[in-house]
């Protein structure tokens, strides 16, 4: 057994060690840019513990980890341009520091590189990843697609909002799991067991995303705070402020997303203020200790040995105090 930095280290050594040498040199300057800068690893390690439940030798996985987490880079860099996002990682997005379109290239490259990763899959399971690797990459965009809907929508509920988050985000999580689980040889109980803890806490872990983007700190978190209030992004939040606030306050919130023409500082405290006149921060933390619940049911009822599980369980849970 690793311990979560071990694991995130044989992902960083990994992914360091793999050649570049390819030209046109401008086209994967942004790609080795991106999976450089670090971030947290946690769908590799996640596939690696999963499948540590089973079978002892992790690094033979490592490039369908690393596959995966190719893809979530991408969808990173798709995203930042959707979310006019200057700041990732601490360091300049890859649209920033270069321009969109390196930006689409670069991010194709990475979609064609992890499907290289996860074809290096052992061949008795090869296909069932990539089924559950393609429909989850297809769930990805069907969740970008409501997340950038609900921008101008101002009657999302926290039922569209929860669906939204579990394709956008919880589904690449489950999938990572679930993959580790498959290559491990699980059960399929057990494999469905671990998607579904999966998507609970990854329900759990977008929900803390929205929290750090507005309560977060830009030098920990490595995004800008308050992108997703000026975004007028549908978040939990958002929808409970806009359920639970009366009068003046009410106004003001409508106001502010309606406004086309601010200075993007006030209009994120303003908004920050009418959430904490409402206490939307609890609200948003109780529905986060919702989820990890609904996650810990789902882990509790997976068959694999307590004492191996258990170490799953602490990792997830040490995202619950994150602030990055
Ligand atoms: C960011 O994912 C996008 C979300 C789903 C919230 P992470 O928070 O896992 O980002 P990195 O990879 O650690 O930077
Ligand atoms: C992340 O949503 C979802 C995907 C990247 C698919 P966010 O837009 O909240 O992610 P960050 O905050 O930019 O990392
Ligand atoms: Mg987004
Ligand atoms: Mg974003
Ligand atoms: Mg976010």
């Amino acid at each position: 057994m690793y311990t979560p930095a071990e694991y995130q280290k044989l992902v960083n050594d990994f992914l360091a060690s793999m050649p570049y040498d390819r030209k046109p040199t401008k086209l994967y300057e942004p790609v080795q840019y991106e999976l450089s800068l670090g971030g947290k690893r946690i769908r590799p390690v996640l596939m690696l513990m999963a499948y540590h439940l089973l079978k002892d030798d992790v690094e033979s996985i490592l490039p369908v980890a690393i596959g995966l987490e190719t893809y979530h880079n991408y969808t990173l860099v798709h995203d930042d341009i959707m979310d006019h996002a200057e700041m990732r990682r601490g360091k300049p997005t890859v649209h920033v520091k270069w321009d969109e379109n390196q930006a689409l290239l670069a991010s194709e490259v990475m979609v064609l590189a992890s499907y290289q990763g996860i074809m290096k899959g052992n061949p008795d399971c090869r296909h069932r990843l990539l089924e559950v690797f393609s429909e989850t990459a297809l769930e990805i965009s069907e969740g970008q697609q409501y997340d950038i809907e609900f921008e101008t929508r101002d009657d999302v509920s926290a039922d569209e909002y929860i669906e939204m988050i579990r394709l956008k985000t919880s589904v690449l999580l489950a999938c990572a799991l679930q993959m580790g689980a498959i290559q491990g040889g699980a059960t399929d109980e057990d494999c469905d067991l671990i998607y579904e803890f999966g998507v609970k806490f990854g329900l759990a872990f977008q929900l803390q995303d929205d929290l750090l983007d507005v309560y977060g700190d830009a030098k920990t978190f490595g995004k800008n705070i308050g992108g997703d209030i000026l975004c007028n992004k549908k978040t939990y939040m958002l929808i409970n402020a806009l359920n639970m606030a009366e009068g003046q306050l009410a106004e003001d919130l409508k106001k502010w997303i309606a406004a086309t023409d601010f200075d993007p500082n006030e209009k994120i405290m303003a908004v920050t203020s009418i959430y904490d006149q409402l206490g939307i921060k609890n609200i948003c933390l109780d529905k986060i200790r919702e989820f990890y619940s609904q996650a810990k049911a789902a882990w509790e009822k997976m068959s694999f040995p307590v004492e191996k599980k258990q170490l799953l369980w602490d990792y997830v849970e040490s995202m619950l105090y994150r602030t990055f």
